[in-house]
This record gives C-alpha cells, sequence and structure tokens, in this order.
C-alpha cells in the first residue's frame, strides 16, 4: 500500500479539477439545491419536517445549503457551519426519513446532472454525510446505551 502526501492546497487543486470535469460549477449548485428542495418541501412526510423547523427562514437556508454543497463538492471552503447539531435536536426523524431524502437527492441529480459519473460524485459525499449524521443522532445501531 502507497500513500500519497498531498498538501491541502495539492488537495484543492486536485478536487477543484475534478469537479470542473464533471460540469460541476456554481451554477450547477445552485440548479441543485433550488430543485433538491422544491422536491423535499413537496414531499408528504419531509416537507412538513422542513416548514416546521425553517419556517420562514428559506431564505437563509438556500444560500447556506448552496455554500455547502460548494464546498463539499469542490472544496471552495465557503461553508463553516455545524451540520450535527442542527440535526440533532430533530427529534422524531428516523433512518427511513434519510432513505427518502438521498432518494430525492438521487432522483434530483438523474434528471439534471451533465453524466452518471457527476451522480456518483455527489451521491458518494451524500451517503457519507448522511452516515455520519445518523451516528451522531442515534449512534451505532447494536451498541447498548448508557443508562
Ligand atoms: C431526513 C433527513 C434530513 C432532515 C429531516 C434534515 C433537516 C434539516 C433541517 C430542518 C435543517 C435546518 C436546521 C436549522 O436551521 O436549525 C437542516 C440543516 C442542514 N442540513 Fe439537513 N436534514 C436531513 C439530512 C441531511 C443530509 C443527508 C445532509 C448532507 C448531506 C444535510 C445537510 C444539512 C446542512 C449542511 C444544514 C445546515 C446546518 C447549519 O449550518 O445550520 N441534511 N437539515
Amino acid at each position: 500500500m502507497t500513500y500519497r502526501v498531498r498538501s491541502a492546497e495539492q488537495r484543492r487543486t486536485e478536487i477543484q479539477a475534478q469537479a470542473a470535469r464533471l460540469g460541476i460549477d456554481e451554477a450547477f449548485i445552485s440548479k441543485l439545491v433550488d430543485t433538491f428542495y422544491d422536491r423535499v418541501r413537496a414531499d408528504a412526510r419531509l416537507g412538513p419536517i422542513f416548514e416546521a423547523e425553517i419556517g420562514d427562514k428559506w431564505d437563509a437556508h438556500m444560500p447556506k445549503m448552496k455554500d455547502f454543497w460548494s464546498s463539499v463538492a469542490m472544496n471552495t471552503g465557503r461553508y463553516a457551519g455545524k451540520p450535527v447539531p442542527a440535526h440533532q435536536k430533530l427529534a422524531g426523524v428516523s433512518a427511513a426519513d434519510f432513505e427518502t431524502w438521498l432518494g430525492l437527492f438521487k432522483q434530483t441529480l438523474i434528471d439534471i446532472a451533465p453524466s452518471t459519473e457527476t451522480v456518483d460524485y455527489f451521491m458518494q459525499r451524500a451517503d457519507r454525510i448522511a452516515k455520519s449524521l445518523q451516528l451522531a443522532m442515534y449512534g451505532l445501531p447494536g451498541l447498548p446505551t448508557r443508562p
């Protein structure tokens, strides 16, 4: 096994080159986030969960989510928030809801992304983040919890 040691700067340059090759830019991120949240809000189960929490603050939520995906997909460093506490406070959100979220995100990508590689690129990242959010919310299934 060989390890490549890359500086943060090299890593950023490589990620940005890969994203550009996959047709990912700020305009695509903006369209992805707009289309995805339109669908989330129209979803019978997820819609009410988001409306209850976000209420009249969608104007702040949308640019935040564009910054988040810009940072995740293009390493732009535009997002500096804390997703874990934002989700830990959501009582009543289940693992099945995460599957619904991921399904809507994937279908949105299938509908608008320039290639299947672009779909995979986003889904690898979304799956990984969804797992870590669930780990923070529910712990490891099967492990005993403290009394
Ligand atoms: C069923 C699954 C999910 C539900 C119901 C949900 C719901 C929410 C809600 C209601 C907020 C707003 C919280 C607030 O403003 O106080 C939020 C914020 C956020 N969500 Fe989710 N979410 C889900 C899954 C995900 C996934 C899978 C990701 C990433 C791949 C994600 C990324 C984020 C981020 C980055 C924020 C902004 C946090 C911040 O900086 O304030 N969410 N989510």
